[in-house]
């Protein structure tokens, strides 16, 4: 796939070939940073634990980290902001994200906004208010079943929460023209004029605290490598309205079942959908997940196999609370004693036994789902 001037990564395009090698170029590229070992250990130390996603790598750069951790230690605090495109029915790639942000909250007892930007799928996929207010109630319950702090989790849905929205998003999109919209995003003349105004929008929950409580408060935003591009934006126009500019922590994709670029929901093939009973995670699994092992159960015993490229295992490594356990099964997949065949039916198992805990947690959240919806007036008392 060639994207908009040759691009890897845009918010909306990410190119099939991207491998794990490219990350850290385009992160470069960006002008994020990484997280090196200094500042995880700081993360960790403040945190009181370790989590897989840090561990392991995917959670890997960073912009003014450090400075929502300053925050923190100086008692300032921060809150966390992250969101969902409702596009389709989640699978594993769009949930394994949202388990960090739970251990961040967790781990820091804070705020979390979460934005549903249905307006943005309305514009960039063509999908209908009708089909996507029940994709919208259906992924929310999704996100909910990793089981948020009901008292500091406020959910935004852009199509319903307009007004706090469009009066601050307007601020922020008279600092933005269309050159620079085209220079970050690509857009090109044919685009439709909503595609341009809709970064304001994913912009105002970066200060929404702050303007809401009439005081600064730092922002750190969790999320993949694609979304970068809408927070330099923000990074750029917030300290032109007196706010902070936000912080980012960014991800790595989780591969697609078949290798490469990121899981897609439009092909069934493509990831492990929430919905999957154990009999197709473990076919989908079994046929379609691309492995990091060798040809012949022969060759892989004498070279071993590639854990790094292998779907399984990649999923592995983040469902796993035993990450010693994970080091094991790393060692023994790249030696050569354990085969492709039995880390594929270990995994696969695993998998299902999250997806059942989940869906138990689903039903829960269902009896609870108003309580996480957003007002202003929750936001502000659960900062007092
Ligand atoms: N644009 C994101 C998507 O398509 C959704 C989103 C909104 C988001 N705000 C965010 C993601 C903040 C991460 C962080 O999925």
């Amino acid at each position: 796939m060639s994207l908009n001037d040759n691009r890897d990564v845009t918010p909306w395009e990410v190119s099939e070939s991207l491998g794990e090698g490219d990350y850290v170029r385009i992160a470069s590229e960006f002008g994020a940073g990484l997280i090196d070992s200094d500042l995880r250990n700081r993360l960790e130390k403040l945190a009181g634990g370790t989590n897989p996603f840090l561990n392991q790598g995917v959670f890997f750069a960073h912009r003014d980290l450090n400075l929502a951790l300053d925050d923190l230690e100086s008692g300032k605090g921060f809150y966390l902001y992250t969101g969902r495109g409702p596009s389709g029915k989640m699978h594993l790639g769009h949930l394994l994200p949202f388990m960090f942000t739970r251990w961040l909250q967790k781990s820091f007892d804070v705020n979390l906004i979460i934005q549903i930007t249905d307006d943005e799928k309305f514009l960039f996929r063509d999908l209908e208010w009708k089909q996507l207010s029940q994709v919208t109630r259906d992924n929310i319950l999704d996100i909910l079943s990793l089981g948020f702090d009901a008292r500091r989790t406020h959910i935004l849905i852009d199509s319903i929460n307009g007004s706090t929205l469009y009066r601050r998003g307007v601020e922020v999109a008279r600092h933005i023209n269309v050159t620079l919209s085209k220079a970050v995003f690509g857009f090109q003349d044919s685009d439709n004029v909503g595609k341009f105004f809709f970064t304001s929008i994913q912009s105002v929950p970066a200060f929404l605290v702050s303007s809401l409580l009439g005081r600064n408060i730092r922002c750190l935003i969790p999320h993949a490598i694609d979304q970068d591009p809408h927070f330099k934006v923000s990074r750029d126009v917030l300290p032109k309205l007196g706010y902070l500019k936000p912080s980012s922590i960014i991800s790595k994709f989780l591969p697609s079942l078949k290798g490469g670029g990121k899981m897609s929901s439009s092909d069934p093939n493509s990831g492990i959908f929430l919905d999957d009973t154990p009999q197709v995670v473990r076919k989908k699994i079994m046929k379609y997940a691309f492995s990091g092992g060798r040809d012949t159960a022969e060759e892989q015993r004498k070279y071993g196999a590639n854990p790094d490229i292998d779907f399984s295992f990649n999923v592995y490594k983040l469902i796993e609370d035993d990450q010693v356990k994970v080091s094991k099964i790393r060692e023994e997949y790249s030696s050569g004693s354990m085969l492709s065949g039995e880390l594929k039916s270990l995994v696969a198992e695993k998998i299902s036994q999250v997806l059942a805990e989940l869906r138990e947690k689903r039903e829960i959240a269902t009896e609870k789902y108003d309580e996480y919806l957003f007002s202003e007036d929750r936001l502000i008392e659960s900062f007092r």
